[in-house]
C-alpha cells in the first residue's frame, strides 16, 4: 500500500482525508505547524510539527519518515478577504511554501502530488455550472496563488514526471458522520457553521450579504460538498495517480446550487431553532452563482457524492459543533 505524506492533516479537510486514507489501508504521516489545525485531529497518525516552507525541516522529515509514494497538500491560508489585505503572506504560504514542498518531495522520490485547489481560481465565470475548461481568472490573491501552484505542478510534471491532481473544491462543509472530526476555523467565515453558531446563540444575528442578486430568491447560490465526499475523492485521486490514472485539474462539487437563504432555512429546520439573520448589502467580489460541473472527476474515478444533501451536511456539522463547543 502507498505510504503518504499529508501536509495540513491537522486541519478540517486534511484530517477527514487522513482518516479516510488510513481506513483504506494507507500509511500516512502528517506535517502541520498547527497554526490553525488541532493535534487531536490527526488521531494516532505520526505528526511532525513543521512549516512546509521550511526546507531543512521538510528534508529532515522526508529522510526520517520517507520515502513517500505521494503527497496530499492541504496546508494553506484560507481566507479570501485576508489574502486581499495581506497578499504577500498568502503568496508566501500558499505558493512559495507549496513550491518548497513540491521540490523536496520530488527530490526524495515522491511520484504523485494532490493539491487542495479551489473554485476561486475561476473568479466570476459567466457560464454555470463551471467546467475545468473555463478560463482561470481569479479575482483575489487566494485564488491567484492556487492557480499558480497548479501551473507549477503542470510544469514540474512536464519536466520531471511528477503526477499531479489539483482538486478544486467548491464549498466544503459537514463533518464525519462517525464523529470526532469537524470544522473549527478561527475566525469562522463559512456560512453553515456561522448559521449554526447563530442558531445556538454563540454569535449575534447572521448577516445575509446581498438579497438583490439575479437568482431565484435574490441571495447568492453556492455548491456545497460534504467533507466526507471530498475525503473519498482524495483517496481515489492519489490511488489513481499512482496507478497511472488521469491527472490535472478536477472540480469537486455536488453539481447542485443552494441559495444562502435555502441554507439558512435548512439549518433552522435541522436544528429545530430559527437562525437569527439580518439582510445586509452585497459584499464586493461575491459572484451571484458558483456551481461545479464535476463530470471530469466522476468519469475518471467513478466518484459520487453520498453525503452532500443539505440535511446530512447540516446534521453532521451540528453534531460536531455540539461536541466541540460542549453544547
Ligand atoms: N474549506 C473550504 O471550503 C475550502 C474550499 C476550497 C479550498 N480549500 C483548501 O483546502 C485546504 C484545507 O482547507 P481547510 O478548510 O481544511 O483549512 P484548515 O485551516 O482547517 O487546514 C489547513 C491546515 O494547514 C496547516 N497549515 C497552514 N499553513 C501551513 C504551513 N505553512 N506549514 C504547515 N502547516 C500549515 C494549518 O495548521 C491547518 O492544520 C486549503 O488548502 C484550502 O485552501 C478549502
Amino acid at each position: 500500500m502507498p505510504h503518504l505524506l499529508v501536509a495540513g492533516g491537522a486541519g478540517y479537510i486534511g484530517s477527514h482525508t487522513l482518516r479516510a486514507l488510513r481506513k483504506a489501508g494507507h500509511t500516512a504521516v502528517v506535517v502541520d505547524d498547527l497554526r490553525s489545525g488541532r493535534e487531536s485531529a490527526v488521531e494516532d497518525a505520526p505528526l511532525v510539527r513543521c512549516n512546509v516552507g521550511d526546507r531543512a525541516g521538510i528534508d529532515r522529515l522526508l529522510a526520517r519518515y520517507g520515502p513517500f509514494d505521494g503527497v496530499l497538500h492541504f496546508a494553506a491560508s484560507i481566507q479570501v478577504g485576508e489574502s486581499v489585505a495581506n497578499p504577500l503572506a498568502y503568496y508566501q504560504n500558499n505558493v512559495l511554501a507549496a513550491a518548497n514542498l513540491i521540490d523536496r518531495a520530488l527530490h526524495h522520490g515522491a511520484r504523485a502530488f494532490v493539491l487542495s485547489s479551489t473554485a476561486a481560481v475561476y473568479g466570476n465565470p459567466e457560464t454555470q455550472p463551471i467546467a475545468e475548461t473555463a478560463a482561470l481568472a481569479p479575482v483575489n490573491p487566494y485564488g491567484a496563488g492556487k492557480a499558480m501552484v497548479e501551473r507549477i505542478l503542470a510544469d514540474v510534471e512536464a519536466a520531471h514526471g511528477l503526477r499531479w491532481a489539483a482538486l478544486r473544491y467548491f464549498n466544503a462543509c459537514g463533518a464525519d458522520p462517525a464523529g470526532g472530526l469537524g470544522e473549527c476555523h478561527e475566525p469562522e467565515t463559512h456560512l453553515i457553521p456561522l448559521a449554526l453558531e447563530a442558531a445556538a446563540g454563540l454569535r449575534p444575528a447572521l448577516k445575509l450579504f446581498g438579497t438583490d442578486y439575479p437568482t431565484p430568491d435574490g441571495t447568492c447560490v453556492r455548491d456545497y460538498v460534504h467533507v466526507t465526499d471530498l475525503a473519498a475523492a482524495h483517496v481515489a485521486a492519489i490511488e489513481g495517480l499512482l496507478g497511472g490514472g488521469p491527472g490535472g485539474a478536477f472540480n469537486l462539487g455536488s453539481g447542485a446550487g443552494l441559495s444562502n437563504r435555502e441554507v439558512i432555512e435548512g439549518v433552522g429546520r435541522v436544528v429545530g431553532m430559527p437562525v437569527p439573520c439580518e439582510d445586509a448589502p452585497r459584499r464586493a467580489g461575491d459572484p451571484p452563482v458558483l456551481v461545479a460541473d464535476a463530470t471530469r472527476f466522476r468519469m475518471a474515478y467513478g466518484w459520487q457524492t453520498h453525503h452532500s444533501d443539505l440535511e446530512t451536511i447540516v446534521q453532521t456539522a451540528w453534531d460536531w459543533l455540539r461536541l466541540w463547543r460542549a453544547l
